[in-house]
């Protein structure tokens, strides 16, 4: 669906001179991220600007995430303490995006117990924004859109975060169906973009200096499938690395699953693709593994690491932990800290499993307590907290290409960026360097980050 002009010139008519100030706030992950964008470059057409202060705001839309429940909780939290905000403004209208929208119990739960919100925008339905505002404007007093629009080529400009990193989604949905995981139902099943629009797209970035591409897709090793053959995700890492310029490629993420030979060789053959490999593990533990539907087993995780480390020993790989799936035994977890290991991750995002009603996961038995399942994540961070002390040592004295970030939040006088391998470097600098690349000698490594200087 693409978006309505008529409905976009209407919406700037009846604001005239009403407030035109707009609060977006993204909750979950980078596709979530970029649906905010999407939100805000129609918002920018529509004669809204922008504020990071909600109180201000005429127009308040919250763009949620369903993945954990603390995420939905949050979410229902800063709704709740709205409602004093549109006591004193009645005006102030207020949407929810996301992923929250898709489930139909949050929908009624957010229609029945918060009459604050005026409208419910899906994840599918980006485009029909418009048409919900003016309904706002028009007086109605509750409106939804949550159907899966499929035509999602028609693509909307967005207003993007950074100047100098851009997330480019290349595909949308799963098919994999992990036993503990509500994306496949909240986002549908997999659709890839056109090459051409893809393309297209990282080129015009390119061309307006941005430095690093990340392809975002639930599964980016699957990209493709639904093309008939047309073009797999290496391929596509192979055209997007003809493109002229200075700039990064990364991806994410990778199902084990799918990662193949063709893969790994179009990492190490393209010069722009990133030194560096997220591959959510989620489990050491086959019979876990098994029951989370993940469809390989630890053996199979670990000649994938070895066929990418007998390339290059020093490789960098980053992963996702569930701690606490349900029945996890000592040995399951045991099992896991002993895949950390084996593996040397420079980096892990680990969560602890959290219900969520309509998986398969949910209807599994549970026996282990909350407290437990706390141990068990305070454990698994300190033994990655040693293995990062450890492993970080082997880029001192190395030179590495930075992508600087920002100013440094622990030192002053000191910059922070991310390298090629995604290791944060920070070092002596100051803001006029942030946004571009420089070459760093790295001097010292903490768990973190690594320490050097400019050369
Ligand atoms: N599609 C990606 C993949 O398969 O790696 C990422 C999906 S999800 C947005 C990001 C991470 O959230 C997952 O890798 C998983 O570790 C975690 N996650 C998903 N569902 C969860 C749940 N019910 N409880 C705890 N963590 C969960
Ligand atoms: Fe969720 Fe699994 Fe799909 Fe990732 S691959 S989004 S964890 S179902
Ligand atoms: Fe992302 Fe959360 Fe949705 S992780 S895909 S925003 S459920």
């Amino acid at each position: 669906m693409k978006e309505n002009i008529t409905e976009i010139s209407e919406i700037k008519r009846l604001l005239g001179n009403r407030g035109r100030l707009a609060y977006v706030r993204s909750f979950g992950c980078q596709l979530n991220t970029s649906d905010g964008e999407k939100i805000k470059g129609l918002l920018k057409k529509m004669g809204y600007g922008f504020t990071d202060d909600e109180s201000e705001a005429d127009l308040i839309i919250l763009n949620t995430c369903a993945v954990r429940e603390n995420a939905e909780d949050r979410v229902f939290g800063i709704v709740g303490s709205m409602k004093k905000l549109k006591e004193l403004n009645p005006e102030l209208i207020i949407g929810i995006a996301g992923c929250m929208t898709a489930q139909s119990h949050i929908a009624e739960k957010i229609k029945k117990s918060y009459p604050q919100v005026d409208f419910v925008l899906g994840t599918s339905a980006i485009n029909a924004l418009p048409k919900l505002l003016l309904d706002c404007l028009n007086g109605v007093k509750f409106s939804a859109d949550i159907a899966e629009y499929d035509d999602f080529s028609a693509e909307t400009e967005q207003v993007r975060e950074s100047s100098f990193k851009a997330s480019v989604p290349i595909m949308f949905g799963c098919n994999n169906f992990c036993t503990y995981c509500i994306v496949p139902y909240v986002r549908g099943r997999e659709r890839s973009r056109r090459p051409e629009d893809i393309i297209s797209e990282v080129e015009g970035l390119v061309r307006d200096g941005y430095k690093e591409i990340m392809l975002l897709g639930q599964n980016v090793n699957s990209y493709g499938n639904d093309l008939g053959g047309e073009m797999s995700f290496p391929q596509l890492l192979r055209r997007l690395n003809e493109i002229n310029g200075d700039f990064w490629i990364r991806f994410m993420s990778s199902h084990p699953k799918d990662a193949s030979k063709e893969l790994i060789d179009a990492i190490f053959e393209c010069d722009k693709v990133a030194n560096h490999l997220h591959l959510p593990v989620q489990s050491g533990s086959d019979e876990v593994l098994h029951r989370m539907n993940r469809r390989y087993t630890a053996e199979k995780y670990l000649s994938i690491v070895n066929d990418i480390r007998s390339r290059d020993p020093d490789f960098s790989l980053t992963t996702d932990l569930i701690v606490g799936f349900p029945d996890e035994t000592n040995e399951d977890f045991e099992a896991t800290l002993d895949i950390m290991k084996k593996v040397r991750y420079d980096n892990i995002y680990s969560f602890i499993y959290s219900k969520r009603t309509g998986t398969k996961a949910a209807e599994m038995p549970d026996s282990i307590s909350e407290e437990e399942k706390g141990q068990r994540m305070r454990h698994l961070l300190e033994i990655q907290r040693e293995i990062s002390t450890e492993h970080y040592k082997r880029f001192i004295g190395r030179r590495m290409k930075v992508l600087v970030d920002d100013v440094s939040k622990k030192r002053e006088g000191y910059v922070s960026g991310k390298s090629s391998e995604f290791i944060i470097v920070e070092f002596e600098g100051d803001n006029s360097l942030i946004g571009t690349f420089v070459d760093v000698e790295i001097t010292e490594a903490m768990n973190w980050a690594v320490v050097g200087r400019i050369v």
